[in-house]
């Protein structure tokens, strides 16, 4: 039944599924930061298609109880229902990843590849850094947000789940390290 459904209504390709009722309204608000589709146009602002549903309610979790605080969405945050976090979570996972950023400039991806061996990025993100779970995807995310998002954890200013994972393997990265990783990332598919 389900073929011959989808047979009569083809999904049209590139067309974004619409969001459900519930969040429709609040979505049009995310879009003027995060992207229409999801992926963000805005400097230091990440691309949230394609992230995992269950990472993208945990942020929006410690965002609504200030763990992590990013100012700009504090209003937003604060006034989300368990349902809006849940249908955010679902709509912006079913939504097609960003494209590899195909103006990141060429990395040695030899030393990249040391430094992410190293630190065991993949076992947690996966090898294609498609994310899973509580852990985000990092391929096709806007590089300024990755080096911010490293940054950030580096410093100790954003604080994640795990114990403190991503401090632990940030501490030791030099700046041109994390311009490095950024970059890489950025242009993975
Ligand atoms: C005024 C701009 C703005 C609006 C509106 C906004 N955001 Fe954000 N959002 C940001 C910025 C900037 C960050 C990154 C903060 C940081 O650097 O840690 C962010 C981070 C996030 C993150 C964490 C993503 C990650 O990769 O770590 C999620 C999830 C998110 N926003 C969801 C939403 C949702 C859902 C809405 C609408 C209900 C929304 N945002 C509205 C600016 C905005
Ligand atoms: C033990 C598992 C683990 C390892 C190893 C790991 N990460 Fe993470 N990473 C996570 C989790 C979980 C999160 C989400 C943290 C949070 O809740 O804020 C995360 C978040 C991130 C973010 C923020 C993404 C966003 O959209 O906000 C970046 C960037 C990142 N990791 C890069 C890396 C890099 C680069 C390495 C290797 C140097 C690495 N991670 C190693 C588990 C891991």
């Amino acid at each position: 039944m389900a073929a011959g459904v989808l047979s009569a209504f083809p999904l049209v390709p590139g067309l974004a599924a619409d969001p459900p009722p519930g969040v429709a309204e609040l979505v049009q608000t995310c879009a003027s930061c995060h992207g229409p589709e999801g992926v963000s146009a805005i400097v230091n602002t990440p691309s949230l298609a394609g992230q995992p549903d269950i990472f993208i309610q945990y942020q929006l979790v410690f965002m609504r109880d200030g763990t992590r605080q990013v100012e700009v969405m504090q209003e937003i945050a604060k006034n989300l229902t368990d349902d809006n976090i849940r249908e955010l979570g679902a709509y912006y996972s079913s939504l097609p990843p960003p494209s590899a950023q195909s103006d990141a400039p060429a990395v040695d991806a030899g030393k990249v590849n040391a430094i992410i061996s190293q630190r065991h990025c993949d076992s947690c993100h996966k090898e294609d850094f498609s994310g899973q779970g509580e852990t985000a995807r990092l391929a096709g995310q806007r590089p300024d947000y990755l080096v911010k998002a490293l940054s950030d954890f580096r410093a100790g200013v954003r604080r994640g789940r795990g114990m403190g994972t991503m401090m632990e393997v940030s501490v030791t990265l030099h700046d041109q390290d994390i311009q490095m990783i950024a970059d890489y990332l950025a242009g993975k598919p």
